[in-house]
């Protein structure tokens, strides 16, 4: 059996909807879809001034020209994350100013913002690595300390919560990914959700080109105008009819996901109980929404030979973000590899293990019993 590192999958609702949609003659954004899926979020989560994306990247664009960044803004995020949360930052000129890690969720390390912050800082883009919410509260009283901006990159969150509340809620501007490697896919598709009342009018010139168009479909003005900067913010509506028919299902896809994290938190738990392999520990507050699991090995050789055993048996096992600080752009803003040592270490020696929601109907069973008995030749227990 041949278990991918992720798989797509189809509630089996995404084609008529998306015919549905079609037909409807109206397929470009904020249509019937675009809205049906904004009123279930706001019904399910009091996501209140939230916009649909082309992709979770253009929301963290979309979002940090929100914030108003300007060239030479310092912004403080982690080292370990995808491409798209730093580019946000660089493309509008700012100057990302990358912190280490909590090893025990690999999200941003709070305690170690403060002693970045300088007159420059603007912002702080921490992220919800595997789904996991990071320390939203301990991170919002530090931005409130310092008047900072906290703009939460919730790609992988959809449908935590923290501390009982939905994910992205607590910070100022949060950023959601609906690509077709998370829980709840379009395909290519995102979400900015906004949590200051004052900039929601704003946030709807920037979705539509920097006009003023949401004027004219609320029947306030006859004409739109330019009236900011802006660019096309907007997810198709038939992308949003396949989201749709995922949101729809979102707890039963929950529910199989769910039964992957217990899987591997059975498997894995011997292991870290003696301190050999290092895994996730939410706080109990936490709530998971189930998007992604990993394990650090002690060494960079017993990663190997764990994901070269696995390949044998044709599971594959991926080795997550290589840190932003080293990578070639990194290094070019003058960072070392030792410039975050712990985040360097640990990138070096995680693995991502195969994740994906029709895997709890087929292929988790094969996937444990394998790798418990790479472990075990590891091991020996
Ligand atoms: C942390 C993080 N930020 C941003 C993105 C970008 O999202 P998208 O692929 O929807 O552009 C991703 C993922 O793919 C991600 O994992």
């Amino acid at each position: 059996m041949r278990i991918p590192f992720n798989k797509p999958y189809l509630t089996g609702d995404e084609e008529k909807y998306m015919i549905d949609a079609l037909k409807s003659g109206q397929v470009c954004g904020n249509h019937t879809y675009c809205k049906k899926n904004l009123a279930l979020m706001k019904e399910k989560y009091g996501y209140d001034s939230a916009f649909l994306c082309p992709s979770g990247t253009a929301a963290l664009e979309m979002g940090v020209v929100l914030a108003d960044l300007k060239p030479g803004d310092e912004v403080i995020l982690p080292s370990y994350t995808f491409s798209s949360t730093v580019n946000a930052v660089v493309l509008f000129g700012g100057v990302p100013i990358f912190c280490e890690v909590d090893p025990k969720t690999m999200n941003i390390d709070y305690t170690k913002i403060e002693a970045l912050i300088t007159p420059k800082t603007k912002m702080i883009i921490p992220i919800d690595y595997a789904g996991v919410p990071c320390d939203i509260d301990e991170i919002m009283e530090i931005a409130l300390r310092h008047n900072l901006i906290v703009f939460q990159d919730c790609a992988q969150s959809y449908g935590s919560y923290y501390k009982g509340v939905p994910s992205g809620k607590k910070a100022h501007i949060a950023a959601f990914s609906f690509h077709e490697s998370k829980n709840y896919s379009a395909g290519e598709g995102g979400l900015l959700l906004n949590n200051v009342p004052e900039w929601h009018l704003r946030a709807t010139f920037l979705q539509e080109k920097g006009t003023d168009r949401s004027l004219v479909i609320n029947g306030q003005k006859n004409k739109y105008s330019w009236v900011d900067k802006g660019s096309s913010y907007l997810l198709s509506d038939v992308l949003a009819a396949m989201l749709y028919a995922q949101l729809e299902h979102e707890e039963e896809i929950k529910a199989k996901r769910g039964k992957l994290t217990e899987a591997y938190q059975n498997l894995f738990a011997p292991y870290a109980e003696k301190g050999i392999i290092g895994v996730f520990q939410p706080k109990e507050y936490v709530q998971l929404n189930h998007h992604a699991y990993w394990a650090v090995f002690p060494t960079v050789e017993a990663r190997a030979t764990f994901m070269s055993r696995l390949k044998e048996k044709e599971i594959y096992v991926y080795i997550g973000y290589m840190p932003l600080h080293s990578s070639p752009y990194g290094l070019r803003l003058g960072y070392k590899p030792e410039s975050l040592p712990l985040t360097e270490d640990l990138s070096n020696r995680i693995v991502r293990l195969p994740f994906y929601t029709s895997m709890a109907d087929e292929g988790l069973d094969y996937t444990i019993e394998n790798m418990k008995k790479v472990l075990i030749e590891m091991y020996g227990f």
